[in-house]
């Protein structure tokens, strides 16, 4: 009898999402009883702000939303994600370029499945956040990386990219504020960036879900508007997870020229349909109200960044460049490979960040999840106490290498 395998190859192919990994340990930890402090998760702690979930109860209540509706989006969300992108990007787009995904990632993969075509190349700046290159491999693309360190503080420059293109590259993927390094390009250098991809006939997706999670004097810039040579070969990704705590509630979204969202709907359509209506219409409250809520987080978040950073560089053998972004810190971990610790040698990020775990009930994510071995990705978006009392029992472990 011949054996097929059970699973396919395309998906077997598929890691488990490391981050998600990273905080079930530690929440199972922490269900057996062990104080874990886990700085693995990627999204805010507060809760959704009050106004956005009352929306979803009426909408609850009401037999509209009970229904199926289009697959795309409802059409009043759609009109409103255009009119926040003008306010926030100054992007003009119609509401019928705007398709209403299942959070971000539905819009990551929709995205890379209507643009690619087995072989094709994307050219992905390191340390990326872990979704992407499964969403691309999925899709039968090609990733090529260009590797940043902290000596750039995780930027990449025009000639890193250039190096990296080929015949074969159909896309550019740009994340600022990024996950997991923070790093947030200037105008200048997203200018560079954008006219370089114009200047080669590239399609740029970009992903501006942190877009609001900028702190000290950087500023977010929308590749999309600051490059208008572009054109109709910018697809955005954005969503309200981050901006509104609302990661649960699974609405994001991909705006692009008509062709591409056509496309991206026609695979919704068979996939998933539209998003919960009573998500959608939380999400409808959220992008039309104003940014109170988010500027309150981000002024903790700012606190938060400040003292994990200080905290991080105090740590003999760690060394964190600051994150103008997000609520991420990258610090590298490279000087403590191969030395003692606790009658161990942890010989890459992976083992040490196991050992952390196990010895300072402290989680944090590896930097292999993002592509680059050596360092570790710590959320900041916890409590301060918890912020405080994590990373100093981080630095009380690693001042024990030898
Ligand atoms: C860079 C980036 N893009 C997209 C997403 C997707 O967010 P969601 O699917 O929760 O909307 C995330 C979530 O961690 C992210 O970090």
């Amino acid at each position: 009898m011949p054996t097929r395998p059970r699973i396919s190859a395309r998906i077997s192919a598929i890691s488990e999402s490391a981050t998600l990994a990273v905080d079930a340990k530690a929440k199972a930890m922490k269900a057996a009883g062990r104080p874990v402090i886990g700085f693995g998760a990627g999204e805010p702690d507060f809760p959704t702000p009050g106004y956005i979930v009352e929306a979803a109860i009426e909408a609850a209540r009401d037999p509209r939303f009970h229904k199926y509706t289009p697959a795309g989006g409802l059409p009043e969300l759609k009109k409103a994600i255009a009119a926040k992108t003008l306010r926030d990007s100054g992007l003009a787009v119609e509401a019928s370029q705007v398709l209403v995904t299942n959070g971000g990632k539905q819009a990551v993969y929709e995205a890379f499945a209507t643009l690619l075509d087995p072989g094709d190349e994307v050219v992905v700046v390191a340390p990326y956040w872990t979704t992407y290159p499964e969403a691309i491999k999925l899709a039968g693309g090609v990733q090529v990386d260009v590797v940043t360190d902290e000596s750039t503080g995780y930027l990449a420059s025009v000639e890193q990219l250039e190096a990296a293109r080929t015949e074969r590259t159909k896309v550019l993927l740009f994340v600022s504020p990024s996950n997991p390094t923070g790093a947030v390009y200037s105008r200048e250098e997203t200018e560079a960036i954008g006219r370089w991809a114009a200047e080669h006939g590239l399609w740029v997706v970009t992903d501006e879900i942190y877009e609001h999670l900028v702190y000290g004097g950087a500023e977010f810039t929308s590749i999309a508007t600051a490059v208008p040579e572009l054109g109709d070969r910018v697809v955005v990704l954005n969503g309200v997870a981050k901006t509104y705590a609302m990661t649960g509630w699974r609405v994001g979204w991909l705006i692009g020229p008509s062709d591409v969202v056509k496309a991206a709907t026609n695979l919704q359509s068979h996939a998933t349909s539209n998003v919960s209506n009573v998500a959608q219409m939380a999400a409808l409250a959220a992008v039309s109200g104003d940014l109170s809520a988010v500027a309150e987080m981000r002024t903790a978040f700012d606190r938060r960044r400040q003292a994990m950073v200080r905290m991080l560089n105090e740590i003999p053998g760690v060394f964190c460049p600051e994150p103008k972004g997000a609520f991420y810190a990258y610090p590298t971990v490279k000087e403590l490979l191969g030395k003692e610790l606790r009658g161990r040698r942890p010989q890459s990020s992976a083992e040490l960040a196991e050992l952390i775990l196990e010895e300072a009930e402290v989680a944090v994510v590896p930097g292999e999840a993002f592509g680059t071995p050596g360092y570790f990705r710590l959320s900041y978006a916890l409590g301060d106490n918890d912020l405080a009392e994590g990373v100093s029992r981080l630095g009380k472990l690693l001042s024990e290498a030898r």
